[in-house]
């Protein structure tokens, strides 16, 4: 396995690849990988005949306050997985070859980037969709493979990538459950072993609305109260937010109905954990 942290070397690389005829899938993290970053290796795999996995704590989609300096990090452990599952380039630049001092550009989605996380978190997205772009045109990968955990995440892209006409696909890989059905993220780390015991509710509950619907609830309203009840009985849960919304536009659905996005965001004690199901009626 390679691993390349210059653009100018990755330039060169993607070149050579795609000169060959090569298929290059690429994936994209902030390391501290774990089995849900491992199956999106495995679901890029499929689909080409090279993956680039990039290994970057972005700075521009933390906001004031938040954990950049603090995010988890381990570039040797990385490595070691990354091989593991099947990849053959690791991207890892440093933030000054990514964001010189003179760096003035940025790609901002509207609208669908305000609402669920862009409500709380308001530059986040404009930091996602600007490294993600960067990294489109550094790694110029056939496909791109995004996790539904952050789902909203992954529209956004797929807006991006409609309406700046990049040339690749994204594919959507499933989330990558623990045995009590948390779903894997690098900031799981930061639970105590209790509240760790308490992020269990936040499938629990989603998996409560599935069932309410599959019973004949078609009412947002109801089925965001239950939800909000049972991670309320929490001690350490803060809502940030649940909501129920349509899949393309992210607008708040009152009557359900078609594809629907119910999502939810819960500070359990440092981290914020955000989880999603989509439910088709
Ligand atoms: O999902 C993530 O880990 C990040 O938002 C991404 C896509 C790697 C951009 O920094």
């Amino acid at each position: 396995m390679k691993i390349i942290v210059s653009v100018s070397d990755m330039h060169k690389q993607a070149d050579r690849l795609r000169r060959e005829g090569k298929i290059i899938g690429f994936v994209p993290t902030m390391g501290y990988l774990h089995e849900g970053h491992l199956s999106l290796i495995r679901e890029a795999k499929k689909h080409s005949d090279i993956i680039v996995m990039s290994i970057f704590v972005n700075p521009t989609q933390f906001g004031p306050g938040e954990d950049f300096k603090d995010y988890p990090r381990d570039f040797d452990r990385d490595a070691m997985l990354a091989e593991s599952a099947g990849c053959d380039i690791i991207f890892h630049p440093n933030v000054q070859e990514i964001y010189p001092e003179n760096h003035k550009t940025y790609v901002e989605v509207e609208q669908i980037t305000k609402v669920l996380c862009g409500a709380s978190r308001p530059t986040h997205f404009r930091g996602v969709t600007t490294i993600v772009a960067k990294l489109f045109n550094i790694i110029k990968p056939h496909v791109a493979v995004f996790g539904q955990k952050d789902a909203q995440q992954a529209i956004v892209i797929k807006r991006m990538v409609q309406d700046l006409n990049f040339d690749l696909k994204i594919l959507v890989a499933p989330i990558m459950r623990e045995p009590d059905g948390l779903a894997m993220s690098s900031r799981n780390i930061y639970l105590t072993p209790e509240q760790r015991k308490e992020a269990a509710i936040l499938y629990q509950s989603l998996m409560q609305a599935k069932q309410m619907i599959e019973q004949g609830e078609r009412n947002a309203d109801q089925i965001k109260a239950q939800i909000r009840s049972m991670i309320e009985q929490q001690p350490d849960a803060k809502i940030d937010y649940i909501e129920i919304v349509d899949t393309t536009n992210l607008n708040p659905v009152q009557q359900l109905e078609g594809e629907v996005l119910i999502a939810l965001a819960v500070k359990i004690g440092k981290p914020r954990l955000i989880d999603n199901v989509f439910v088709r009626i």
